[in-house]
């Protein structure tokens, strides 16, 4: 039996924790063998539904759960967490934005940082669903200096599914047989999905779709607005399948990306492909031996550059105004 790993999932009990918790003990995220211990955190009012995951939790009875810490004091949750998973903070409500979100959210990631700085075991590998969720990321990253800036990602995986989802739904293929899709910039509406890289089996995706006007305007709107259709739909935000492309986020990082497959994560921009540097910007990755690394060379025309550019710049737009609220609320 292996060693268990300590797992911080942060806003447990709302509705991603409660679709998470569950798969993280059932292997989905480190593997079928990989026995886990729960660190389950969320505010005092939600203190009582947190006990409640915990029952089920337990009534599950799951081979992988080698213990749940559920508490509200942050220290005790981020102690000796080797994965966390910050989920906490406010959805996004039907007729927002995520920037709208914002002011709530990076003075959570502020404070968390810290917490993870000073508790976590050194090698903590992070992910950031909440939104603004580059922004805070960025916002973890710059208050938690002592985390090297590779440990610290955000979650785009979820607009690469929808993507692969939306290319396989239209082939008519399987989706494990679309790859290489790329989600660009912002997990917001001004994200560019890309698919002039990826394939349908052998096939390069624009092939295989033969429909251009599909791929230059529907596909790309239904990617980028994935998030509010479900809202609308729904009446509360993505929860199944966030979990779910959280698990297979931290998956790839860890076990590595296929031979020859690229993801797409939310990473600590080096400036490749023109994105601006000092923000968290979603590439196409490989990752091999626990770390990630840009895939680099890949042809940018004209039109992906100005796409490109255009999410980069609403990234340095959300850093101006997160770092404006943290200033406000400090003042
Ligand atoms: P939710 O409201 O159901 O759950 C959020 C939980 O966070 C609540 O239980 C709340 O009490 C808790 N919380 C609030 N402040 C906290 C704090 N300081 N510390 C710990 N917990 C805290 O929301 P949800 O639907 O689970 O969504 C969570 C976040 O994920 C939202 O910001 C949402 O917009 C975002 N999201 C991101 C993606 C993505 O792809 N990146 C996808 C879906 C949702
Ligand atoms: C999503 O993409 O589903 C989430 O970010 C929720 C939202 O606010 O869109």
């Amino acid at each position: 039996m292996k060693k268990p790993v300590k797992v911080l999932i942060t806003g447990a009990a709302g509705q991603i924790g409660y679709a998470l918790a569950p798969q993280v003990a059932r292997g989905a995220m480190l593997g079928p063998d990989q026995p886990v211990i729960l660190h389950l955190l969320d505010i005092p009012p939600a203190a009582q539904s947190l006990e409640g995951v915990k029952m089920e939790l337990i009534d599950a009875a799951l081979p992988l759960l080698a213990g749940v810490v559920t508490t509200t004091d942050v220290d005790e949750a981020t102690k000796d967490v080797e994965v966390a998973v910050m989920v906490g903070g406010f959805p996004r409500k039907a007729g927002m934005e995520r920037k709208d979100v914002m002011a709530k959210n990076v003075s959570i990631y502020k404070s968390q940082a810290s917490s993870l700085e000073k508790n976590a075991a050194p090698s903590v590998k992070v992910l950031v669903v909440a939104n603004p969720a580059n922004t805070n990321a960025l916002i973890l990253k710059e208050n938690a200096p002592s985390i090297p800036a590779e440990d610290i990602t955000c979650l785009t995986r979820l607009d690469h599914n929808r993507a692969l989802g939306q290319v396989a739904e239209k082939v008519g293929a399987h989706v494990t047989e679309v790859k290489n899709v790329i989600i660009w910039g912002n997990h917001s509406s001004t994200q560019f999905p890309d698919v002039a890289h990826g394939s349908v089996g052998r096939t390069p995706i624009k092939e295989a779709v033969k429909d251009d006007e599909w791929l230059k305007g529907d596909f790309i709107t239904t990617v980028q607005q994935r998030g509010a259709a479900i809202i609308k739909m729904r009446g509360m935000s993505s929860a199944l399948s966030a979990a779910s492309s959280a698990c297979d986020h931290m998956r790839d990082w860890i076990h590595g990306t296929p031979s020859g497959t690229f993801v797409s994560m939310g990473v600590f921009s080096d400036g490749s492909y023109n994105a601006p540097k000092d923000i968290v910007f979603s590439f196409p990755v490989e990752c091999k031996g626990g770390k990630w690394s840009i895939v680099q060379g890949l042809q940018i025309d004209e039109y992906t550059a100005g796409k490109l550019k255009a999410t980069g710049d609403e990234l340095v737009e959300e850093k101006a105004l997160a770092l404006q609220c943290l200033e406000e609320q400090t003042s």
